[in-house]
């Protein structure tokens, strides 16, 4: 429904990558935890599924610690496939740093070809600055990553760094959370450390497998859903403050989603483009689902082929709401209830899809990805 609009203004929710941290819903408590941390200068692990918002509330961390005077960089490592890009991206985030006595991030920077750019720091690849080679990107590393201790030789102030992705690096060498280890392990007093990463097995892996360098080395902290109450009361307040009004769609967007974080705001978003259109459906937190299914059905059908036959029972009986590994769903589908159990623990050991309740029993993470099925 629609009041008087005074003003055209765009969709206040982004539902695509990290958000500005004037609009992070609820995330106080993790946010004092981070704080707390980082006066300690204990290493953090932040480990929680895909959309999660591991990004955004190390933006708001970043935000918060600049705030309070000290140094902060988010260092993004996604998709990072060799060494030289690892280097590039710890040289572009540490260019935003204040420059050390050495110089070296920016004089690393410029062999790069990382850029500072009238929008931000750029990066351009021209002829005389290619990729440089694993040797070469390497030795930038051990540079680069020592600045904030430079820094702080020099004044004595507190340098946060969050790695995004951190597990992404593994891809690019699976020693290099080594050579990292092994430069800022000597950080003490200068730096304090974030380690975020998307697939929760893969950072267990980096830190509690006994043999790798950050073995029992960062604290672990774990993002939840958002609170139904609060993310409904700040979903309402931004429709409001843009003249709509959705009745008790938005509590219903909430019912939906569980108030998985990304999934949440992607239907607020078409929540919003719909009111904001004047449609006035009679149920519009349906017709934000059916946007929004429209908007991700190419993803989910390609997440879908990626999954065998056993498992792709698993998550129809789930989406249904049936025992997953149970004689019902076995009887039908002629399959052993083992080969189910198999496929069952196969997706909930790789946590990205399939996770336990409280109660041990198992869910679909994604409410989209249950919705789609049962739809199918
Ligand atoms: N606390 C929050 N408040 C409001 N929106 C949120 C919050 N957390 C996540 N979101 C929503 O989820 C989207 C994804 O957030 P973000 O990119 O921070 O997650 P991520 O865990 O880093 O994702 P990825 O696994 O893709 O890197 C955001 O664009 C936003 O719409
Ligand atoms: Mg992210």
């Amino acid at each position: 429904m629609r009041k008087s609009r005074t003003i055209c203004s765009v969709n206040p929710f982004n539902y695509q990558g990290p958000i500005v941290p004037a609009r992070l819903i609820d995330r106080g408590t993790e946010l004092d935890e981070l704080q707390t941390a980082a006066a300690n200068r204990v290493a953090v692990r932040l480990a929680a599924p895909r959309r999660f918002g591991k990004s955004s509330l190390l933006e708001a961390h970043v935000a918060a610690m600049r705030d309070v005077g000290h140094r902060a960089v988010r260092v993004d490592f996604s998709k990072v496939s060799t060494v030289g890009d690892v280097a590039v991206r710890v040289a572009r985030a540490y260019r935003e740093l204040p420059a050390e006595p050495g110089r070296s991030v920016s004089r690393w920077a410029a062999r790069l070809g990382v850029t500072a750019t009238a929008a931000g720091v750029g990066f351009t690849v021209t002829p005389q600055t290619p990729r440089p080679a694993a040797d070469e990107a390497r030795a930038a590393l051990l540079s680069l990553l020592d600045a904030p201790r430079a820094l702080h030789e020099s004044d004595g102030e507190l340098t946060v760094v969050c790695f995004d992705e951190f597990q992404d690096l593994l891809v690019a060498d699976d020693a290099l959370d080594g050579l990292f280890r092994s430069v800022i392990q000597h950080h003490g007093e200068a730096a304090a450390y974030v380690f975020a990463g998307s697939q929760p097995s893969l950072m267990r892996a980096l830190f509690s497998e006994y043999e790798r360098p950050f073995y029992g080395q960062a604290r672990p902290l774990e993002l939840s859903t958002l609170p139904l109450d609060e993310a409904g009361n700040d979903i309402e307040a931004l429709l409001g403050a843009e003249g709509l009004e959705a009745d008790g769609a938005v509590d219903e967007l909430l019912a939906f989603t569980g108030g998985h974080p990304q999934r949440t705001i992607l239907l607020a978003h078409h929540l919003y483009e719909l009111l904001d259109r004047g449609e006035d459906p009679e149920h519009p937190a349906a017709a934000a689902v059916n946007f929004a299914l429209r908007d991700t059905a190419d993803a989910l059908q390609a997440l879908w082929d990626s999954f065998d036959r056993n498992e792709r029972v698993v998550l129809m009986a789930l989406s249904d709401g049936q025992a997953p590994t149970g004689s019902i769903v076995a009887g039908e589908h002629r399959i052993p209830r083992s080969s189910l159990q198999e496929a069952l623990d196969r997706l909930v050991a790789d946590e990205r899809h399939v996770q336990r309740d409280a109660s041990g029993r198992p869910y679909l993470l994604d409410p989209l990805l249950a919705e789609w099925l049962r739809r199918r």
